[in-house]
């Protein structure tokens, strides 16, 4: 099966908006991507697709947030992932994980941040971020929020809290 991996085009959106809704099974997360596209924080280059022959089977978002440790640290919050449910469990969401962090090493943002299943993170590196002392404002379990240094030595001295825009509350 080949890949290729390539910033969304707008020509894309109404498919990205159908794979995400069809992945999670609900319309939030298609929503969320939205809304962040409409915001200061998207970052065109780091909203990714996996494509095959053309077909959008994958994507994967990171946007710009900012950690409060006290002072402000710029950081990279990966959300959403979906991969077309046809299509799970082949590799693709690792794919477009590992082709996004590496896009996100290129950039000069020291940290990403992700909400999800531990399971899943682990394996590219994130950890759990209140053993960094970094706590989130979303009402999630506390080893949901995990972290990854994309700069060596970015994870020291975080203790804080991640603040996430009012539009992650809607999901
Ligand atoms: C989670 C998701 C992006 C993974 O993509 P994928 O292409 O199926 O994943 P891969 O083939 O690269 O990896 C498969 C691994 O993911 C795990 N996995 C698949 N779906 C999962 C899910 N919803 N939650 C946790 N783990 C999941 C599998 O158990 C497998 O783990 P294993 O290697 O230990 O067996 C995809 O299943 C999906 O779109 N799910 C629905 C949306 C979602 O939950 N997104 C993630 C949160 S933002």
């Amino acid at each position: 099966m080949m890949l290729d991996f390539a910033p969304e085009t707008e020509n894309q959106k109404a498919k990205i908006h159908q794979v995400i809704t069809d992945a999670f099974g609900r319309t939030q997360e298609a929503e969320l991507v939205d809304k962040i596209r409409n915001s200061p924080n998207f970052i065109p280059e780091l909203s990714l697709v996996a494509l095959e022959n053309g077909d959008v089977l994958g994507h994967i978002l990171f946007s710009r947030i900012f950690i409060n440790a006290p002072h402000q640290i710029p950081a990279l919050a990966l959300a959403p992932l979906a991969v077309k449910p046809q299509r799970q469990r082949q590799g693709i969401g690792s794919q477009l994980v590992q082709v996004g962090l590496s896009k996100c090493r290129q950039s000069d943002y020291p940290i990403v941040v992700v909400v999800g299943n531990p399971h899943y993170y682990r394996r590219f590196g994130f950890q759990k971020a209140s053993q960094f002392g970094l706590h989130s404002s979303l009402p999630i379990p506390d080893e949901a929020f995990m972290i990854l240094e994309l700069k060596p030595s970015a994870l020291i001295n975080i203790n804080g809290n991640v603040c996430y825009p009012a539009y992650f509350n809607e999901v």
